[in-house]
């Protein structure tokens, strides 16, 4: 049918007409709020490139985490920023880490919200990268172990999920492993799947003191002109037991979700980062756009692109966006 006998216009006449046939609806069951954990008692730093985000000890923790739970938000996921760092990032697998001493207070105060942790070694090692390095070369199978320790000792300070961002080959099934053997069986595994070397992560790294020190990430996370590899990886993951498998970024990366969704029956988790983040605030807070706005839209657009969940600093102010 075509014009004139059909009028696209037609239904886009009224708000109520054009709610009844929106394809794609934002809900607050959809996103995951990152959280950054330091030690110290009520610290609230400011991250300067990411307005309205801070690292928090672990009162402030539990009261961020609160609200946002009261707002609707299912889950968060918990970064942490350790006191001192090495070149075996010994501090990411410590019973009384920075990341299982959140955990605990977290879910002691609130048992029902979902707390995931990301398992990595950069936040942790002296060196800033996410495994142990030989020789200036990152050693895969060395880190491996590493990883699974530090996925197990998340767990047995209460995780509900663990979320590997490392990009080692193999990790997923060395840490699913680790976890049955241990009596963790019903522990799902998020898998940083399609992790692209981007330049997105920024203020991540300054919020979280992460930034290699020398050298990058290109020898192991993915290269961002490959999608086909994407695929690959997902599919890896998927054999070694992942239970949802994470794009990452996201906006840039849409095709990538897109094409994932299209080929994995998991859920499809997006991580919104920081630099996505950074962007939009800095443009609003120039006045050039409207942030809220282009928040909506661009979750929405990621949503659309086939995420069933989105890892976002917008968490909150999406959620209260969507309540007004
Ligand atoms: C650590 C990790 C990073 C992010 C999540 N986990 C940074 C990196 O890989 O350098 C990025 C998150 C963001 O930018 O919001 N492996
Ligand atoms: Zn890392």
């Amino acid at each position: 049918m075509l014009f004139p006998d059909y009028r696209p216009r037609r239904l886009r006449q009224s708000d109520a007409l054009r709610r009844m046939v929106r394809e794609t609806v934002l809900n607050v069951n959809d996103f995951v709020l990152p959280l950054f954990a330091v030690s110290g008692k009520n610290v609230k730093i400011p991250i300067p490139s990411m307005p309205g985000q801070f690292q928090l000890s672990i009162e402030n923790l539990i009261e961020t985490a609160q609200s946002a739970f009261s707002l609707g938000i299912p889950a968060v996921i918990l970064f942490g920023i350790p006191d001192k760092k090495d070149a075996l990032g010994t501090p990411a697998y410590q019973k009384d880490g920075i990341v299982q001493k959140a955990v605990k207070e977290i879910k002691k105060h609130l048992p029902d919200l979902v707390v995931i942790t990301d398992v990595c070694l950069c936040q942790y090692t002296d060196h800033g990268h996410c495994g142990i390095v030989e020789k200036d070369v990152i050693d895969n199978d060395a880190t491996l172990d590493l990883l699974a320790r530090t996925a197990l000792s998340h767990v047995q300070a209460g995780a509900d999920m663990v979320a590997p961002s490392d990009m080692m080959d193999g990790r997923v099934a060395e840490i699913r492993n680790v976890l049955d053997e241990n009596g963790f069986s019903p522990v799902p595994i998020m898998a940083y799947s399609a992790k692209y070397c981007s330049a997105y992560y920024g203020p991540f790294r300054e919020a979280a003191d992460s930034a290699p020190k020398f050298g990058d990430r290109r020898t192991y996370q993915m290269d961002p002109p490959n999608a086909v590899e994407a695929i690959r990886e997902a599919v890896m993951d998927v054999e070694e037991g992942a239970d949802i498998i994470m794009v990452k970024p996201a906006l840039a990366y849409l095709d990538i979700i897109y094409r994932i969704r299209e080929e994995i029956d998991l859920p499809v988790a997006a991580y919104n980062v920081s630099g996505e983040y950074a962007m939009v605030k800095a443009a609003q807070q120039m006045g050039w756009l409207d942030g809220q706005r282009v928040m909506l839209e661009t979750l929405t657009a990621i949503k659309r692109a086939g995420a069933d969940l989105i890892l976002t600093y917008f968490a909150t102010d999406a959620a209260k966006a969507l309540q007004a």
